[in-house]
């Protein structure tokens, strides 16, 4: 008899990722405030280095991506061979979720973490469990307490998306120190390029624990669309995960831009400066008019309002306008609109829209 002539059942009965929804009024310009992308395009140096290269695009790319772990490793000071590149982190996730996860495992992250982890654990079929966070703050005690000898993975972005909020580095080490160490502990720190100097880095712990670091250029590089992320791995959490990355995973282009990038810290510095210089004077503005935004680390900021009607409210009337911010109800916060920093010209017209869409609903 045959089998499997349909989708497994638990795929069948998942839901897609559902990204931003985009529609707006014809004849209005777009103005993404949705998906956390950089506000400036990235280093001048993409573009050389991209049009250096046109005359191989016949050839398939490094396959080991020599050049950019080259880059990276001299950045961080860490070992080449503990890093893998994918396209984009969403590609390592989704490697690591499949090597480790399948219907016996459970995976412990947090109550407003990373939408993408939900994903996977549903396609690999494994329990998910969401531990309570302290006023938009991950709490390191809370995912101690539950977090045991059966937990298979601990997932946890810091800074947070979509809250924004970042806890000190020493909290994730006081986490690795009191969960299992058989337990795999994975960092995604998305958005670390824009607090970075707050605390040293995490790396060393890859070397010596079952714990994944992992970073994308798609945000503080500017890089989204090249779609470039990376890890470091113990080596033998990075021998099983590399298996499921395809094999010539990330393009000649998008090597090279994302060299480029590590090669221009200065670039990427000056625009997590710009990012947060704008970021303030928003949530100092909003906060002026009676709304209370977690304090963020990010490219990005949550804003939380009264009710779920309101904040469709004023997501209905920026949207009429244009203005896409990212609604909350798929992380169980219809009240709250994630709005992301974009560059100082857009920025004014989204405020001056946005506070007067605030003040009417006080
Ligand atoms: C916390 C977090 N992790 C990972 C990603 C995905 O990044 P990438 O573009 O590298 O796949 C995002 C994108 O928004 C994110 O917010």
């Amino acid at each position: 008899m045959r089998q499997h002539t349909t989708a497994r059942a638990h795929i069948a009965r998942m839901a897609p990722y559902t990204l931003a929804e985009f529609a707006i009024p014809a004849g209005q310009r777009l103005i993404s405030l949705a998906q956390n992308e950089s506000l400036r395009a990235p280093s001048p140096r993409v573009a050389r280095a991209i049009s250096n290269h046109v005359s191989q695009l016949a050839q398939y790319p490094d396959p080991e991506w020599k050049e950019l772990r080259k880059a990276l490793s001299q950045l961080h000071d860490i070992d080449q061979q503990s890093i893998l590149c994918g396209v984009g982190s969403m590609e390592i996730i989704q490697c690591i979720a499949h090597a480790w996860l399948d219907a016996s495992a459970t995976v412990v992250t947090t109550q407003y973490a990373y939408a993408f982890i939900n994903t996977v654990a549903r396609y690999t079929d494994a329990n998910i469990e969401h531990v309570e966070e302290d006023a938009f703050t991950v709490s390191i005690d809370n995912i101690i307490a539950a977090a045991d000898e059966n937990t298979t993975m601990v997932f946890l972005a810091n800074p947070g998306n979509p809250t924004g909020t970042r806890i000190p580095r020493a909290e994730i080490r006081r986490l690795r120190n009191n969960i299992d160490p058989d337990t795999l502990l994975v960092i995604d720190e998305a958005y670390a390029e824009f607090s970075d100097q707050c605390d040293d880095y995490l790396f060393d712990l890859t070397g010596s624990t079952q714990t994944v670091i992992l970073r994308t250029f798609s945000k503080a590089y500017g890089l989204a669309g090249l779609r470039v992320g990376w890890g470091a791995f113990e080596a033998s959490i990075a021998e099983q995960v590399r298996k499921l990355l395809n094999p010539n995973n990330i393009s000649l282009l998008s090597q090279v831009a994302a060299t480029a990038c590590v090669q221009d810290q200065a670039y990427m510095l000056e625009t997590c400066r710009q990012t947060a210089y704008l970021r303030d004077a928003l949530i100092n503005n909003v906060k002026g008019v009676g709304l209370e935004p977690p304090a963020s680390q990010t490219n990005f900021v949550l804003l939380p309002f009264e009710s779920a009607e309101a904040a469709s409210r004023v997501d209905a009337q920026l949207r009429q306008q244009g203005m896409v911010m990212r609604s909350m109800a798929g992380y169980r916060l219809p009240h709250c609109l994630r709005l992301t920093i974009v560059n100082q010209r857009d920025m004014d017209f989204v405020q001056e829209n946005l506070l007067s869409a605030i003040a009417e609903e006080c």
